[in-house]
């Protein structure tokens, strides 16, 4: 039998290598955001994947599915988003007339860029039966344009309810669409979007860490390609992989998603081991619009309510109906 090693790869640019912020500095940052988050009457709400420091200091970590389901329940005057910019428009589209601002505006998704308004609408005057389902990771001019919204949360419900009349068409993630057609067992049109993030885990790397630790559930998210997901024990969001692992009587887990995601697991799940899968050229993987909120830029977008989200009335107006459907679909038993 051929044994199996594990070089460590090189660190690049990523969470291991970069320095982190020293405690001083780290406190001294959280007091000035909840000082001023008292001041302006802000939510912070934080995504799974994003720094230790911000996740620790946020009202609500989440999915995306719960980050919605927060920013439409909040009575908060400022929501605070550290996420991507689609997530913040989302919650921007929910509150109208909420100051909504997020720590870098650029912090986009390689999903979001795949699906342009235009190219959806050329696509969709091609079979006026199309009734469009959209991740929640696309802009809002997309969501306009949509019939209803999922996350990776929800989208096997939202597919099972959508009507059977029409011809579903599934935008921008083909990977997660792929996965729900597996699911559901509905045909679906695919956009070919993809999660460059989720694209670097491979059949040869996970296959890797699965012999290197043969007892450890692999947990990995539906945006990985087929050839990942087959490798998986469970296939699942973000918040579902809380839930899994926190039920789970295994001590130790395999954790095919962005890298920051085993902060929260080792959190909730103390004395239980989260293994991430050693890339080609790192030992984590993560996404680049996510890291670009740090603590810092956090605590000067509360300071200064800048940068904000804005759209035009119309969109918001467009947009809106697809996502409160999908929230209504969601509470449904
Ligand atoms: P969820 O957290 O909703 O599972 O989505 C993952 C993701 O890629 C968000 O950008
Ligand atoms: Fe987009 Fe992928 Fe980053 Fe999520 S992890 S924000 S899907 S690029």
């Amino acid at each position: 039998m051929t044994e199996v090693t594990d070089p460590q790869p090189a660190l690049v640019d990523c969470v291991e290598a970069r320095p982190p912020l020293s405690p001083e500095r780290c406190d001294a940052l959280t007091r000035d955001i909840l000082r001023v988050k008292k001041q302006v009457n802000a939510v912070i709400l934080a995504h799974n994947y994003q720094v230790a420091e911000i996740q620790d200091v946020a009202d609500y970590v989440g999915d995306s599915l719960g980050l919605a389901q927060q920013a439409a329940r909040t009575t908060a005057d400022v929501i605070v988003f550290a996420g991507v910019h689609f997530m913040a428009e989302t919650a921007k589209i929910l509150n109208p007339n909420k100051i909504v601002v997020l720590p870098d505006k650029d912090a986009g998704c390689s999903l979001e860029e795949s699906c342009p308004g235009p190219k959806l609408k050329e696509l969709q005057e091609t079979n006026p039966n199309f009734y469009t389902i959209s991740y929640i990771n696309c802009s809002a001019a997309v969501k306009a344009l949509s019939d209803v919204i999922c996350t990776s949360g929800n989208a096997v419900k939202i597919v099972n309810h959508s009507p059977k009349d029409r011809d579903l068409l599934f935008v921008p993630d083909e990977n997660l669409g792929a996965w729900v057609m597996e699911q559901t067992g509905r045909k679906m049109h695919l956009w070919k979007g993809n999660c460059y993030a989720h694209m670097e885990f491979t059949h040869a790397n996970v296959t890797r860490i699965r012999r290197l630790h043969p007892q450890a559930p692999l947990v990995a998210h539906p945006e990985c390609t087929q050839a990942v997901r087959m490798l998986a024990d469970v296939v699942c969001s973000t918040e579902r992989m809380i839930d899994y692992c926190k039920k789970s009587p295994a001590s130790a887990f395999i954790i095919v998603t962005e890298a920051d995601m085993v902060h929260r697991l080792r959190k909730e799940c103390p004395g239980k081991e989260f293994i991430r899968v050693a890339l080609s050229n790192c030992a984590c993987n993560e996404c680049k619009f996510m890291k670009m909120n740090t603590l810092e830029k956090l605590y000067e977008c509360m300071a200064n309510l800048h940068p904000r989200v804005e759209m035009s009335p119309e969109i918001i107006a467009r947009a809106r109906l697809p996502i409160e459907r999908m929230l209504e679909i969601s509470a449904r038993a």
